[in-house]
């Protein structure tokens, strides 16, 4: 199994006050699937995203990403697993707006140890399978909404990442503008990329084989 969650916990303490986002998460996810993860606003799913994408941290239960046991590492081995295995798309792009499109597709790498004229091919290589071509010296704020995405998918695939995670990838989208990203994200998985995104959309969901719904933090049957 490359993901197991088992009976997670989130409880988010501001004080006095504490809130459990999450409630005994069971969830398996094995290599290669492609999940929609739907249900209403303050449900929990960005909360499961970032556990699953190790960015944040949980209270109970355990999470073994591909055997490894997460709870036990520390932050420099947890970032270390999250470079080399996840690749982030966010519903606002996340993008640097002053960043040409080259640098910000190339953030992953330019976190790591990689030269650059492997930098070079690299991101050529992920611009080229997203559609983007001629734009890589344009800056990120002079992009339309779909070439922001595109961008965000190049920069999460850059690194050869074996599991994508997208948190309302199409929220910002036009509907036809949001089935070319959702045809993009399914050719990563038809590479055998697993695929998890967040969605409110139907129709996105229904691009995804296996759909899981999350009601006031615990995941609904
Ligand atoms: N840093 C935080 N501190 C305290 N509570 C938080 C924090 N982040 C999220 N929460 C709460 O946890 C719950 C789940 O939040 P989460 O962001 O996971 O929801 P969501 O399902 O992604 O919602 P949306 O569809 O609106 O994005 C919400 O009630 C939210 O208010
Ligand atoms: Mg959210």
């Amino acid at each position: 199994m490359l993901i197991e969650l088992r009976k997670v916990d989130k409880i988010y303490q501001s004080g006095q006050v504490s809130f459990q986002a999450l409630k005994e998460i069971d969830l398996s996810v094995k290599e290669g699937e492609m999940i929609a993860i739907q249900g209403r606003s303050g449900a929990g799913k960005s909360t499961l995203m970032h556990i699953i994408g190790c960015i944040d941290t949980f209270d109970g239960g355990s999470y073994q990403l591909d055997g490894t046991d997460v709870g036990g590492l520390r932050d420099g081995q947890l970032s270390k697993i999250r470079n080399r295995t996840m690749g982030f798309i966010m519903q606002d792009f996340a993008l640097v707006p002053k960043f040409s499109v080259f640098d910000n597709i190339a953030i992953p790498l330019y976190l790591g140890s990689m030269g650059m004229r492997k930098i070079q091919s690299a991101v050529e290589e992920a611009a080229a399978e997203v559609g983007l071509f001629g734009l890589l010296d344009k800056k990120a704020n002079q992009l339309s909404g779909g070439q922001k995405q595109r961008v965000a998918i190049a920069r999460a695939v850059v690194n050869s990442p074996r599991i994508i995670l997208a948190d309302e990838p199409t929220g910002a989208l036009d509907a036809a503008t949001a089935g070319e990203i959702i045809g993009l994200l399914k050719q990563q998985n038809e590479k055998g990329i697993t695929v998890i995104m967040v969605t409110h959309d139907n129709l996105v969901a229904a691009a995804c084989r296996r759909i899981i719904e999350i009601r006031d933090g615990r995941i609904a049957d």
